[in-house]
């Protein structure tokens, strides 16, 4: 098993590339499955997640070729409708399948997600969309068996999903009829996937709406796309500037896609400038100030986001209140940060009171999920003294070298072969 190791103290400064998103990256990947021509993704990582999708999709037959930082995909033959569970219990958006390879090939056999760390996490909306669609369900042995034919239906979700419209949506593509979507996701990954799915053919309208409309149509084509800039990654390094009173520039990321961060940042007096290739972050004369933080759907603050601020937070001037909304257990991080010094009250399960304090020392100090994993090693980078984060598998889903990139703008981390 691998650690970072990492000593704290060291002021970030110089360029750090921003890549696409892995959320972006995810569902296109899922798109691919509906047609044959070859679709070509650039301003790709490698990061694990995008390794553990590739695995899935080539099961099922589809040629993946993997270029610096391109990924071509192309699903001329696929033989299996079957996703498996050794794939699908590594990652959530595996599930995603499950839409496209029902209009397409009208069977599918994809492995429930289960629960995970972060939350329940329940696929209802998805299923009762496609039953809405036409769609044959059952759920057997732990997999979900569909059949179709489908047909456009109005659908209305209760409660904003990405994974539910991301899933319906690629369901709805390749349906006769009309289907129309109520209360879509608004992420800015999500209308990545609309937009190359428009560039595929599809036909949809109201997009960047709260009501989707799509024709289906026979057949998708081929396309090329530069995937949308990763937010949460960009997010991630700004904190990573402003917790060692550093000055990065993030080439590549938009300012416009995180407002809801970038406000919070600006609060704690961290100053920001877009120019036309990326996001500077300058935090060198910075006295944090807290601020109050209500994780919610896009363009709100993003639960993806909420773990790493809570670690910059720590060590701001005063008191911060951070309401969790989206899920019901995001706050692992909560303990290690303890551990490292923070003073966090946890008031409910869904709601912390961070009492900013002066300095955080090292420990040792394990990640339970992505983004709390990642907040552990911002808080790291500030940290007097040496801190290890064990557990970093969980760190490689969303973060492609993420050692290599600390590195090249200051940070003192290494990646180390721990015991079991
Ligand atoms: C995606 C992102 C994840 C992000 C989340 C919210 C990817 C790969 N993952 O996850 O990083 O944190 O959006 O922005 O893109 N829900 C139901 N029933 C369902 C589906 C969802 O109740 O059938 C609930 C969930 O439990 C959660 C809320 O809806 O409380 C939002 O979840 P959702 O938007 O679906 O998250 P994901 O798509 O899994």
């Amino acid at each position: 098993m691998y650690a970072f190791k990492i000593k704290g103290g060291y002021p970030l400064n110089g360029e750090v590339d921003i890549h696409g998103a892995k959320n972006a990256i995810l569902p296109i990947m899922v798109a691919s499955l509906l047609t044959k021509e070859p679709v070509h993704l650039t301003n790709i990582s490698y990061l694990s997640d995008v390794l553990t999708l590739s695995d899935l999709l080539k099961s099922m037959g589809m040629k993946v070729k993997i270029d610096k930082n391109a990924l071509t995909l192309q699903a001329d033959d696929i033989s299996s409708i079957h996703a498996d569970y050794e794939f699908v219990s590594k990652m959530r958006a595996s599930f995603w399948v499950l839409g496209p390879l029902l209009a397409r090939f009208k069977k599918a056999e994809v492995s429930l997600p289960g629960g995970c760390a972060i939350g329940t996490r329940p696929v209802d909306l998805y299923l009762n969309a496609l039953t809405e669609m036409g769609a044959k369900i059952k759920v057997k042995n732990g997999y979900v068996c569909a059949t179709g034919p489908l047909h456009g239906a109005e659908i209305f979700f209760p409660k904003v999903s990405v994974g539910a419209t991301h899933n319906t949506v690629m369901a709805a593509v390749l349906t006769k009829g009309t289907t129309v979507i109520h209360n879509p996701a608004l992420e800015p990954e999500v209308i990545d996937l609309l937009n190359v799915l428009v560039k595929m053919g599809a036909k949809i309208s109201g997009i960047g709406s709260k009501i989707l409309t799509i024709e289906g149509v026979d057949q998708l084509h081929g396309t090329t796309h530069d995937v949308v800039p990763d937010r949460i990654e960009a997010t991630t390094f700004a904190v990573a500037a402003a917790i060692t009173k550093g000055k990065l520039f993030l080439k590549g990321a938009r300012a416009d896609l995180m407002s809801a961060v970038t406000d919070v940042l600006r609060i704690s007096n961290v100053q920001l400038t877009q120019t036309a290739e990326g996001l500077l972050v300058d935090a060198q004369k910075a006295s944090l100030k807290a601020t109050s933080i209500t994780t919610c759907e896009y363009p709100g603050f993003p639960t993806d986001a909420q773990a790493p601020l809570s670690s910059l937070l720590t060590l701001a001037h005063g008191d911060t209140l951070i309401e969790e909304r989206i899920f019901e257990n995001r706050f692992m991080h909560v303990p290690e940060l303890q551990r490292m010094g923070a003073q966090i009250k946890v008031l409910t399960t869904n709601s912390i009171l961070i009492s900013g304090v002066n300095s955080l020392s090292g420990a040792p100090v394990m990640a339970a999920d992505l983004r709390g994993g990642v907040a552990l090693v911002l808080a790291a980078l500030a940290a007097k003294g040496e801190t290890q984060v064990s557990h970093i598998y969980h760190i490689d889903r969303g973060y492609y070298q993420l050692e290599k990139k600390l590195t090249n703008v200051g940070a003192h981390i290494e990646r180390i072969k721990i015991d079991e």
